[in-house]
């Protein structure tokens, strides 16, 4: 794992901008996995500011509430093309987000899986982390070894994401998430997080035992991955 602590989100995204987009100009029809959340939306600014080439890159997000419909200011539908997409030349049949309206879900997984295999697997994979060590929304004890599946949030991740609906109550229960064995086949995993609050599930996830009670923990087998924190994320470090 290759740590680096910045004195900002600010500048700690600037590294991981300049990552991404590195990767695009080796090479243009890089398969992207893609994350919603506050984590990555400087990231996003950032990307669209460079102004590079989107039209034969194509996209993976990691996950999507089940039941909201996409038009639904909350879905990551919305939360992708407000803050990325509407913005880049990026064709909007190299767009792929799980469809957590579809009728036969646990089939809409497996194509999900399928596809992202079919287009050459995952470049590289942004992740955020939940506040419980979450990375997709593979919660604690989810299995290591899991792919594209719906899961039940926990409370905690309710709670966390009560800022973006109304109230916890409106915060939907149920998501499809790409699973960890999933993340883990991407060639590069490159994992954001800002903020003391996440101090705890970042040092979990970088120097704890690796356990699915911390699902981030998992990341230490992957051979090719970048942390990029900012002083508060980091402050639990030893
Ligand atoms: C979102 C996702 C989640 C978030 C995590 C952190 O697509 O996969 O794992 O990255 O919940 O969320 P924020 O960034 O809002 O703190």
């Amino acid at each position: 794992m290759e740590i680096i602590i910045q004195p900002t989100r600010e500048t700690a995204t600037e590294i991981a901008a300049r990552i991404i987009a590195r990767l695009l100009s080796e090479k243009p029809d890089a398969v992207l996995g893609l994350a919603t959340g506050s984590t990555p939306l400087l990231l996003y600014q950032k990307l669209v500011g460079m102004r590079l080439d989107w039209s034969r890159v194509r996209t993976f997000n990691l996950d999507e509430y089940i039941g909201l419909p996409k038009e639904h200011s909350q879905s990551y539908h919305s939360f992708m093309w407000e803050n990325l997409f509407k913005h880049i030349n990026i064709s909007p049949d190299n767009v792929h987000i799980p469809d957590g309206n579809a009728e036969d879900i646990p089939g809409s997984c497996k194509a999900y899986e399928k596809r992202i295999l079919e287009e050459g697997g995952i470049d590289l994979q942004v992740l955020g982390i939940g506040s419980d060590g979450h990375i997709g929304f593979n919660e604690p004890t989810s299995s290591l070894a899991s792919r594209t599946r719906i899961k039940t949030l926990t409370r905690q991740t309710c709670k966390d994401n009560a800022r973006f609906f109304g109230s916890e109550a409106e915060v939907p229960k149920h998501v499809i998430t790409m699973g960890i064995g999933t993340i883990m086949e991407a060639r590069h995993n490159l994992l954001l997080a800002f903020g003391e609050q996440k101090a705890g599930a970042v040092a979990g996830a970088v120097e704890g035992p690796v356990a699915s009670v911390n699902p981030a923990s998992v990341l230490q087998m992957h051979p090719t991955v970048t942390v990029c924190l900012d002083e508060g994320a980091a402050s639990g470090l030893q």
